[in-house]
């Protein structure tokens, strides 16, 4: 299982909306996905109230820093595939646990306005993880609400600026869209939204298929680990007269 968590101290960068719009993507795709909901404000639990049941995607309110340990192996006891958390606007202990928990965090950043302080604070905490517990926790930025007209040239530039600090952005923006904006209060998801009611829906849900895609794609393999354990079982137990070469 992947614990996916969604980070940037500064409120208001995109956090819950790219958590929602890669649940739900993900759980579209097929997957079995768990939205845990870390922020007292409660936005995903709030929609998840008046959404219903939606296939393969469950969402947990009320985590604090003590129940989340608990969530998570209760996921993973559960087949949860992907985990995904979403993060108050904040730097608390609830923040540091959940960071110290995750196999990617990733860091929206609007793609603009590079609402850099709190993307920095977040990346500050990553490396206090590295440097004085030697935990290397893989994360992206994510850049958000990019204007749709945005030329690709002005995209290429601040990925290359982040680059060049070290930080790996996904290629993968999120695109600001009324879709993304009035999910939230659609009584679904993403994908079973009205597409005459809502423009460039279905532009919407393609930048979101493509940012689960990506953010699948930078996620340790799996499945290819899986098949690395069970192949070294195998191998260990053929007898060790097989593997000679006559
Ligand atoms: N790609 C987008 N397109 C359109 N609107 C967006 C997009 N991303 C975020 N917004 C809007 O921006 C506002 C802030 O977004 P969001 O709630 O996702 O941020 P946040 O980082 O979770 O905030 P907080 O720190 O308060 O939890 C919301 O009104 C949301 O609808
Ligand atoms: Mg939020």
């Amino acid at each position: 299982m992947d614990v996916i968590t969604f980070a940037n101290a500064k409120g208001g960068a995109g956090k819950t909306t790219a958590a929602l719009l890669l649940a739900s993507a993900l759980a579209r795709a097929g997957h079995r996905v768990m939205i845990l909901d870390a922020d007292p404000q409660r936005w995903v639990s709030r929609w998840s109230e008046e959404a219903g049941t939606i296939d393969n995607l469950s969402v947990i309110a009320d985590v604090s820093t003590s129940s989340v340990p608990c969530h998570i192996n209760d996921a993973r006891m559960a087949g949860v595939e992907y985990l995904v958390i979403d993060l108050a606007g904040a730097s608390d202990p609830l923040v540091t646990t959940v960071l110290g928990l995750s196999n990617h965090v990733l860091i929206p950043v609007q793609g603009c306005a590079m609402d850099a302080k709190g993307a920095a604070q977040i990346l500050d905490m990553l490396n206090t993880f590295k440097e004085q517990a030697g935990i290397d926790i893989a994360h992206s930025v994510v850049l958000t609400r990019v204007p749709p007209m945005v030329t690709t040239r002005a995209l290429a530039a601040v990925k290359a600026l982040l680059a060049q600090r070290g930080v790996h952005v996904l290629d993968t923006a999120i695109i600001e869209r009324v879709a993304f904006r009035e999910m939230f209060g659609c009584r679904g998801t993403l994908f079973t939204m009205d597409p005459l009611r809502v423009s460039n829906l279905l532009k919407a849900q393609k930048n979101a298929q493509m940012f689960a895609e990506e953010v699948r794609g930078v996620l340790p393999r799996q499945a290819k680990i899986r098949h690395f354990v069970r192949d070294k079982r195998k191998m260990r137990s053929v007898p060790s007269k097989s593997l000679s070469i006559a």
